[in-house]
């Protein structure tokens, strides 16, 4: 056990936060809003399907890097429930992220938006990707992804201002106390 969670891991965890937050709320929504007879918006859309494939793979080794580094034990918020619920919540968070990216590349498959953004097939955008169930489920996917970020925000803060337990410092940078017996709790960031 460790007093933070591994450098590569926060690294990756701000990275990942910073690129969903631009995709969920500046890329995919201007995307969405501009219509698929804009000669813009194959520009649009080649850099978000890059932009979202990137963040794919940086999740995939982010979790790597999660089983394979040592990690502080679990925050206490004090509460059985809240301690489950912040479990599943760090789940789903990686759940929901992993369906964003299926869904955005099952998508392109359906409309052959490679073909169109990489190929160079000179193909003209489908006039509405809504008619692929998975456009309507990236849609609804990233609506839950936004909550749960929310959530996620609301879990930092209790600790951070009511527990004022210092959660924020296992995902930063700086000295990992390592312990092998005693496991650490993020108080032990105060010493
Ligand atoms: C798109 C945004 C974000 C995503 C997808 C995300 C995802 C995650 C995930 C999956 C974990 C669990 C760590 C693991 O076990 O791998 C985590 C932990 C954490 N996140 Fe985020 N996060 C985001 C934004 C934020 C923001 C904005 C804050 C703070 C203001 C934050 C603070 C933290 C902290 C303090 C932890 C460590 C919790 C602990 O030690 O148990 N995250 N995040
Ligand atoms: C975590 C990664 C991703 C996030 C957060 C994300 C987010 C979004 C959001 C918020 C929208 C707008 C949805 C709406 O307003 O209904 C959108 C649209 C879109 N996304 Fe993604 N996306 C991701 C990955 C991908 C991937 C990997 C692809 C394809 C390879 C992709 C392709 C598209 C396309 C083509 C649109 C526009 C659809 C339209 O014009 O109707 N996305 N994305």
């Amino acid at each position: 056990m460790t007093t933070r969670y591994h450098p590569v891991l926060v690294a990756l965890h701000w990275i990942v936060a910073l690129m969903i937050f631009m995709a969920l709320v500046v890329g995919g929504p201007m995307l969405a809003e501009m219509d698929n007879a804009d000669p813009e918006k194959l520009t649009g859309m080649t850099g978000h399907m890059i932009w979202g494939m990137t963040v794919g793979v940086l999740i995939i080794l982010r979790l790597i890097t999660r089983f394979v580094t040592n990690k502080p034990r679990k925050a206490d918020a004090g509460n059985t429930a809240l301690n489950t619920l912040a479990g599943l919540a760090h789940w789903a968070l990686y759940l929901l992220i992993a369906a964003m990216v299926v869904s955005g590349l099952i998508m392109a498959i359906n409309a052959d938006l490679f073909a169109i953004a990489f190929g160079g097939s000179g193909q003209a955008l489908p006039t509405d990707l809504m008619i692929y169930p998975a456009r309507a489920a990236h849609g609804m996917i990233a609506t839950l992804l936004s909550a749960l970020i929310l959530l996620h925000i609301g879990g930092w803060a209790f600790h951070q201002f009511i527990l004022k337990d210092r959660l924020f410092g296992r995902m930063w940078f700086g000295k990992r106390k390592v312990s092998s017996e005693t496991e650490e709790t993020p108080q032990a960031l105060k010493a």
